[in-house]
């Protein structure tokens, strides 16, 4: 079926209490692994593309290749950018058919992130297309973003309500303790500041750097109000490790014997993931 918008499967995952998968995507291989697996598992899923993706595939490789994938499957798939920063950028993804962007304001004083929100709302709502906003600031890298330990800033429930009241946004972004990249030590998440988020924001909640968080906390965090989990890290080894796995031990060098495995590798993170979002079956 056509693409859908982040607002449909996130309201609905807000409804029912589960997460979508919102798995990061830069070529054909990682997003066929994506949706034949959301397809498989009757789960709807987000395909995140970046601003670095864009850059290194091109927006409308990005565009007919999601498009084509969605269309195969009658799982709802959407096409998201993952942490806008560029207006810009966020105009062509709306010109490119994207259905849903994230602006990601979190480098920003709290009154500027709530401008730059509202300035991208008041452009992609009447095009019927989804936005989500970040509060707070993540660390590590992610892209071409990078925050330091020193500079990371856990998300203050009462802003998050002035945010959302005030950038009429449709999702938000929240740091509760997660890290993009990979994690040095055990990830801690901040449950009670989820909890007191969750009473006080209606609208769906996102969990950034998911890769690596283990798996109680994820069921934990979607129980407590998260509707939409990112993962790009995970995929990127489970790529990494299966290409390198290949060309160590066998001295093939055709593209499709390289690249074949490494997408049912990825099909692999897919699933485990879906599985533990709770979002297999409610296409
Ligand atoms: O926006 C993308 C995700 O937040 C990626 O997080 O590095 O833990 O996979 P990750
Ligand atoms: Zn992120």
């Amino acid at each position: 079926m056509p693409l859908v918008t982040n607002k449909e499967v996130l309201d609905a995952a807000n409804d029912g209490g589960y997460a979508v998968g919102a798995f990061n995507i830069n070529n054909m291989e990682i997003v066929q692994s994506i949706v034949t697996t959301a397809s498989e598992m009757n789960a709807p899923v987000i395909l995140a593309a970046s601003q670095g993706a864009i850059s290194y595939a091109g927006i409308e490789y990005l565009e007919a290749i999601a498009k084509i994938a969605a269309s195969k499957t009658d799982t709802p798939v959407t096409l998201h950018l993952d942490h806008g920063t560029d207006f810009n950028v966020i105009l062509q993804c709306i010109q490119h058919g994207f259905t849903s962007v994230m602006i990601d304001g979190s480098h920003l004083p709290f009154e500027e992130n709530i401008a730059l929100t509202k300035r991208v709302v008041e452009v992609a709502h009447p095009c019927g297309v989804s936005v989500e906003a970040e509060l707070g600031r993540l660390v590590g890298v992610e892209d071409n973003i990078s925050v330091d330990e020193k500079d990371a800033v856990f998300t203050r429930p009462d802003e998050a309500v002035q945010f959302v009241e005030e950038t009429d946004v449709d999702s938000l972004a929240v740091a509760i303790g997660s890290a993009h990249g990979i994690y040095k030590g055990e990830p801690k998440l901040d449950f009670e500041r989820l909890e007191k988020i969750d009473n006080k924001v209606d609208i769906p909640l996102v969990l950034h750097g998911a890769s690596g968080i283990p798996e109680e906390s994820i069921v934990k965090a979607v129980k407590l109000g998260i509707n939409k989990i990112n993962i790009d890290t995970e995929i990127r080894l489970a790529f990494r490790d299966a290409v390198r796995k290949v060309v160590t031990e066998s001295d093939v060098y055709d593209p499709r014997k390289i690249c074949g495995p490494a997408r049912d590798a990825m099909k692999e993170v897919v699933k485990y993931k879906i599985g533990i979002f709770g979002s297999e079956g409610k296409a």
